[in-house]
């Protein structure tokens, strides 16, 4: 009984200092509580899809905070692009082809890059696919591929290099998810559900280190909205402008130089999605088709050919 209380006590101490600590740094603004972390010198960033589009950009930005490089993508020659862009700069980089739907190829690569690099501490699991279509008109084949790319592959890099990490009690996985992982979006349900998993994946995860006491590995999330890199070419987007990923890869440095958990890109959506559970799906409905169109965003959806990203042609910016 006593004990009880007494828990009960520390308890109600430990919420108020959290609340308040919370409230604290959300008054600091982000790039500020960055700038704690002024380089990165001396980190090993790992960018999967570092090839093209976002991971590119992340990987430009990484490297000029002084984090030496390492680019994996099925398609070579966009990853060696990447590196001679990032070397071009002054930046230390190495480019590595894996096909990280394969786990084989994802831990025999792994240990190469340890050889030849060293211990990665910043792991960004960016790679990913669309198919783009409605449930019935997506191959079975397509759908386990995505679920390949944009799931389970995170299983295998965070297993590969989670335990460096541990050890030297200094690292972090980002988690390049989507908005389509925290709301359902018309012909993307093979995408979304993948998202869906891949934000279930930080939160588990991240719970997991914290209840082992792994306290010097941290995660991030990354949800953006639409970003224009060719993936989704051809989405509609009526209220919300499509983003930069210039600006997407401006934020995820910032989110892990600060170590954020959440970054939902652009920040204000997260009054919709608060929305979400306090509204009658009928409403929700009524928002999305009417006001948003988000119901129709894909209905131009040209994206790029999706055999590319199997193929490694995907086109190069
Ligand atoms: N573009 C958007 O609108 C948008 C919005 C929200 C989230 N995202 C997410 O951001 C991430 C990056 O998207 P992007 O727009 O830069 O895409 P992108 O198509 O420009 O780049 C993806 C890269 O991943 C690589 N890749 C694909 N399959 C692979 C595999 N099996 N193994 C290794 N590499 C592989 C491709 O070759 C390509 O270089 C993805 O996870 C995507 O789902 C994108």
């Amino acid at each position: 009984m006593f004990q009880g209380l007494v828990d009960f006590l520390v308890f109600l101490i430990l919420s108020a200092y959290y609340i308040i600590e919370s409230i604290i740094i959300n008054l600091i603004p982000r790039h500020y509580r960055a700038g704690w972390r002024e380089t990165l010198r001396g980190e090993i960033a790992l960018v999967t899809g570092g090839g093209n589009g976002i991971g590119r950009t992340l990987c430009s930005k990484l490297s000029r905070l002084g984090a030496t490089v390492v680019i994996w993508d099925i398609n070579s020659q966009g990853a060696e692009d990447t590196a001679a862009m990032l070397r071009q700069e002054g930046g230390k980089a190495h480019s590595y082809k894996c096909d990280i739907s394969n786990n084989d190829d994802v831990y025999a690569t792994a240990k190469k890059v340890r050889q030849e690099v060293g211990k990665v501490t910043i792991l960004v699991n960016n790679a990913g696919i669309v198919s783009g279509k409605t449930l019935l008109e997506t191959p079975d084949a397509m759908i386990k591929k995505t679920f390949d790319v944009n799931i389970l592959a995170h299983f295998w890099t965070t297993k590969a290099f989670l335990p460096d990490m541990i050890a030297g009690d200094n690292g972090h996985i980002v988690t390049i998810a989507s908005l389509a992982g925290l709301v359902g979006v018309n012909k993307l349900v093979d995408y979304s559900a993948s998202k869906f998993a891949a934000v279930g994946f930080d939160e588990a995860l991240r719970l997991e280190l914290e209840v082992e006491g792994k306290r010097g590995v941290s995660t991030t999330v990354v949800c953006p909205y639409y970003v224009s890199t060719g993936m989704f070419e051809g989405v509609k987007s009526r209220l919300f402008p499509i983003l930069e990923p210039d600006y997407v890869a401006d934020e995820i440095v910032t989110a892990i130089r600060s170590r954020d958990k959440v970054l939902l890109l652009p920040s204000y959506l997260r009054i919709f999605l608060a929305l979400k559970f306090l509204l009658p799906w009928k409403m929700l409905f009524l928002i999305g088709d009417t006001l948003l169109k988000t119901t129709k965003s894909m209905d131009e959806f040209k994206g790029r050919n999706s055999n590319n990203a199997t193929t490694g042609k995907s086109k190069q910016k």
